[in-house]
């Protein structure tokens, strides 16, 4: 297919960088997100052409994709930034976001089944997987209209495996890059899925010269599961890259020394109390994230250390996530009801252990890195997890980090973390009990080499060096 538009560089993802919603007067209104393709599309430069490429998440996205003629985006609505956002049948959509994307592929790469029962791989997955297929001939087909002869493109993560493929079928000329943001499994537990499935998402990537990853653990997984389920070798030559996504050392300190956060701050302070210790853990609240066995794992603290209550506050931020899936609601419940029961058990007039918010607030969030004297990272199973590498960058003291040893932060953070096996609440437990119990400059020490290697790759950088790699 010829090129009618002429992006030199694309970026192809679900979620874009900016969403809407309908608001009383029928009018749009836009929200901008942030994150590493945010800043590293801003640091290509206007000159070069570039097109975000993403989908209609909901209603409000949908009706702004008709308000723009299926074209690209108004520019002042999305940060200056040329965004193309495809408005996919909804159930379409839903199948392969929901259905494949969240309940199959995240669950695979986390290693999050329950396998005495599920997965179940029936006639009604299979539905969902041509959708999902669906899907992603939708991206390759938008992407291989808007990019010019040679450009480079994108891809990011598990929802868009196959578009690697389809698009370089339609486009033989462009360079194509694959991103996983998250772990890939090992083989014995990606061959769960079926094998023709199996197969169909590595020869999905496969068709990229790149496939990158944030850690070289998942990238030896991605290869082992290549030579188990496809045979020895790489058959198509792909190349595979790690680049270990840092935190914005700028953004954060800039962003976290303004006054709606010195307002939260003082809020937080009235909520903790005088003089007292704070365990700071923020998530979305996504059952990779562990946040049931962290509470567990505080309560244990406060059974076999009574010498910290009183003493000390969990800040608990668990926020919003896929709350169309029953699994993830559930979930989100059990947090609350352990969080009520550690504050019913343990708490006094003046003292509430664990301080549970619930509602997404980025200002609340930094309020609370500031405070931090812990930093409680216990996923089990994550990608990177930049919560790890932004406390260290922001705490004003100086905070220890507990980091779960399946985060992919590990691999960078290890060495000056106090480091847990995310199952083992007893250890958890110890873990925090040592961490409150640092020495100040020791943890002052630690915090600094932890905020360095945390900044080590700031996300532009992190962008460019996907580019620069794809060129050569
Ligand atoms: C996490 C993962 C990303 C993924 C994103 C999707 O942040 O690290 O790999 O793309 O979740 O989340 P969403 O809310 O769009 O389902």
């Amino acid at each position: 297919m010829a090129s009618t538009h002429g992006a030199e560089v694309l970026v192809a993802s679900n979620r874009g960088p900016v969403s809407y919603e309908v608001i009383e007067d029928g009018s749009l209104l836009a929200k901008r997100g942030g994150g590493g393709l945010v800043s590293g599309l801003s640091a290509i430069g206007p000159e070069t052409n570039a097109v975000w490429v993403c989908a209609a998440l909901g209603g409000g996205d949908r009706e702004a994709v008709r308000r723009a003629g299926g074209g690209l985006l108004p520019a002042e609505e999305t940060g200056g930034q040329r965004v193309r956002m495809l408005d996919i049948d909804a159930t379409v959509f839903s199948d392969a976001y929901n259905g494949i994307a969240n309940s199959v592929l995240w669950f695979v790469h986390h290693m999050l089944y329950q396998t005495p029962l599920e997965p179940v791989f029936d006639a009604e997955f299979r539905r969902q997987w041509a959708s999902y297929e669906a899907y992603n001939r939708a991206f390759a087909e938008a992407l291989a209209e808007e990019a010019a002869d040679g450009a480079a493109v994108l891809i990011q993560d598990y929802h868009l495996a196959l578009a690697p493929r389809m698009l370089r079928r339609l486009r033989p000329d462009l360079r194509i890059g694959h991103f996983s943001h998250t772990p890939w499994a090992p083989p014995d537990y990606f061959r769960l899925l079926p094998d023709d499935i199996a197969a169909e998402l590595l020869t999905g990537i496969l068709g990229a010269d790149r496939a990158a990853f944030l850690t070289q653990r998942w990238a030896d997984a991605f290869t082992d599961c290549c030579h188990a389920v496809l045979g020895p070798g790489i058959p198509s030559g792909t190349r595979i890259g790690v680049h270990g996504l840092g935190a914005d050392a700028d953004f954060l300190r800039e962003r976290a020394h303004r006054p709606d956060v010195d307002e939260r701050m003082a809020a937080l302070r009235e909520e903790i109390g005088e003089g007292r210790r704070t365990i700071v853990r923020v998530d979305r609240t996504e059952l990779s994230k562990n946040i049931v066995r962290g509470l567990l794992a505080y309560r244990q603290l406060l059974e076999d250390h009574p010498e910290w209550r009183e003493r000390v506050v969990h800040l608990a931020f668990a926020y919003p996530s896929r709350q169309d899936l029953a699994v993830y609601r559930e979930y989100t419940a059990e947090v609350e009801r352990v969080a009520e029961t550690i504050n019913s058990v343990f708490g006094t007039e003046g003292w509430t252990p664990v301080v549970l918010h619930v509602k997404d607030d980025f200002a609340r969030s930094l309020a609370a890195y500031r405070l931090a004297d812990v930093a409680l990272v216990n996923p089990i199973r994550d990608g990177m997890n930049l919560v790890a590498k932004e406390v260290p960058v922001v705490s004003d003291e100086g905070c220890a980090l507990v980091l779960s040893r399946e985060a992919g932060a590990y691999e960078e953070l290890g060495e000056d973390a106090i480091v847990v096996n995310p199952y083992d609440i007893g250890g958890t437990a110890r873990a925090l009990h040592e961490a409150l119990s640092l020495a100040g400059g020791e943890r002052a020490e630690r915090s600094k080499r932890l905020a360095a290697a945390a900044t080590a790759l700031p996300p532009a950088q992190w962008f460019l060096d996907q580019l620069g790699a794809l060129e050569r």
